[in-house]
């Protein structure tokens, strides 16, 4: 049997089957929803490879108060106070939302949720499921639900290649499957793409995240808000494999030690030491690395022999190259993990493209400022879910005409990343930046398969160039230190454009490309 597409046109379409487009799907029924993901459900997604867990004021000592307070401090103040405050007063009915849909959240003896500790909270407030495997399940019972839910129809193996925009306004999706092109008509598309660590050599993201929805919603003309916060983790296992396996901020929480070659602890002047914010721990080990040592974690006393019950993945993980966290030391270092910035949206998730919304990762909500809070993202993405979806199913459908299917090629983010990892890494400068500029903008320029991830790269680079300042994740070594005011950042494609051809009539220096 085969399905004419014209019969789901009107119907919003949500590009992304991670845990902030399945959240949206299934608060929007039983309105028709149509849901496209690049794999089949819960494969190559951000979401199904969490370990942190979902952060939210439940224990008896903690209020959403002292969340937001822990969350602007970690984002080294450049947080959106009104939006974190409304993000994370709900966080706690979130989480009792997702145990609905059957998520397995890890209790104590007498049936509480089990709160973890992570670094820069001041509370114990971090739920998991499983240990560290929180993000596969939720995804298992989110995944359940959408498939027992009639109104969502998936469309698995469909990567959406662009927004069809007229007069600054939504008329569909064109995307790419096994049988060519197709085009999605509707004037409501909401965006849950996840991240950017795929423009990178080292991630812990799926190499496939390589900022597809900052590319659809760029081209789209939409306005990006703090693209130059980028997040990266201070303890990804420093094996062969690419990308990188994360070894959670938890078990840190849980005691283990940083340590070197030496065998000596070496964060004595970071305050905080292994519970630091992350991008404070990420620049003490990067520079420790950068000064000839290695790194480690010891996790042998604490947790010990509890590791393997309370972090199964990551203890499988160690196995595969060998090390049993018990007995041996974990070797780390530092990779790129999440994405700060992203689309601008407003309380709703609405972007500047009428019609079009984003949620999650690929959006900024301003909450977390120029460096996240520990597990405040899976929060994120529940919480604005819903929000998102009121804010649809408030919206009127209208009808679209098909338009012709046009040919958009795979993104293919192979040639851009050492561009990026060399000038947008952990430490910064003008020079680096200027020349990445410049090695990106032909690219973005072109037809390309690197032209996406290459336009992404472009708009990420003139936003860190313009931030003369060093705040949160954002280091510059050409400027230190912070900026007297605060203020999030916002750009465009076409500013982006305009400014590295500006850029590029002037010559690079010799030795930085
Ligand atoms: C972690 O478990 O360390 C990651 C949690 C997160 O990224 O929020």
């Amino acid at each position: 049997m085969s399905t004419d597409i014209r019969s789901f046109f009107g119907r919003p379409i949500i590009i992304g089957g991670g845990i902030a487009g399945l959240m949206t799907a299934l608060h929007l029924a039983p309105e028709p929803v149509l849901l496209l993901s690049r794999t089949l459900l819960g494969a190559d997604t951000s979401s199904t490879w969490a370990q942190g867990g979902l952060a939210a004021s439940l224990g008896e000592d903690d209020d959403p108060a002292l969340h937001l307070a822990d969350t602007i401090a970690a984002g080294d103040e450049l947080c959106d106070k009104d939006m974190a405050g409304r993000i994370l007063q709900d966080a706690p009915s979130a989480i009792e939302g997702l145990a609905g849909f059957g998520v397995p959240f890890d209790r104590t003896f007498k049936g509480s949720l089990r709160l973890g500790l992570e670094a820069a909270h001041s509370r114990r407030r971090i739920v998991h499921a499983h240990g560290d495997g929180t993000g596969r399940e939720i995804m298992r019972a989110l995944i359940a639900a959408v498939r027992s839910t009639p109104s969502i129809v998936v469309v698995e193996g469909v990567e959406a290649r662009r927004l069809a925009v007229r007069e600054n306004a939504i008329r569909g999706v064109w995307a790419s499957c096994s049988i060519g092109q197709v085009f999605f008509g509707s004037r409501r598309v909401v965006l849950a793409t996840g991240g950017i660590g795929g423009l990178f050599l080292d991630t812990t993201n799926p190499s496939g995240s390589c900022g597809q929805g900052l590319a659809l919603a760029a081209r789209a003309g939409a306005v990006f808000s703090d693209l130059e916060f980028i997040q990266f983790h201070p303890t990804a296992l420093d094996g062969p494999e690419r990308p990188m396996t994360l070894i959670s901020e938890a078990v840190r929480g849980e005691g283990a030690a940083l340590i070197d070659e030496t065998g000596q602890p070496f964060l004595q002047g970071v305050p905080g030491a292994e519970l630091a914010p992350r991008d404070v721990l990420a620049r003490a080990v990067w520079n420790h690395l950068a000064s000839g040592h290695r790194v480690f974690l010891d996790a042998r006393q604490r947790p010990g022999p509890a590791f393997a019950r309370h972090f199964p993945t990551i203890a499988s993980a160690c196995r595969g190259i060998g090390l049993n966290p018990v007995r041996d030391l974990i070797p780390i270092r530092p990779a790129q993990h999440y994405h700060m910035g992203g689309v601008a949206v407003d309380g709703s998730g609405r972007t500047s493209v009428k019609g079009l919304w984003a949620c999650g990762e690929v959006a900024s909500t301003g909450l977390h400022g120029a460096n996240r809070l520990a597990s405040n993202s899976l929060t994120e993405a529940v919480v604005c879910a819903r929000w998102v979806a009121e804010s649809v199913a408030g919206t009127p459908a209208r009808r679209t005409k098909p338009a012709f299917a046009d040919n958009y090629p795979s993104p293919d983010p192979l040639p851009v990343r050492p561009f990026l990892s060399r000038a947008l890494g952990i430490v910064r400068d003008g020079e680096g930046l200027k020349a990445a500029a410049h090695a990106l903008l032909p690219l973005a320029q072109s037809k390309d398969a690197s032209s996406d991830p290459a336009a992404v790269g472009l708009m990420i680079t003139i936003a860190a160039l313009r931030r003369r300042e060093s705040r949160g994740a954002h280091f510059r070594t050409d400027f230190p230190h912070h900026a007297t005011v605060a203020r999030r950042s916002e750009i465009t494609l076409e500013a982006a454009f305009a400014e590295a051809r500006e850029l590029a009539q002037l010559p690079v220096l010799e030795g930085v490309t």
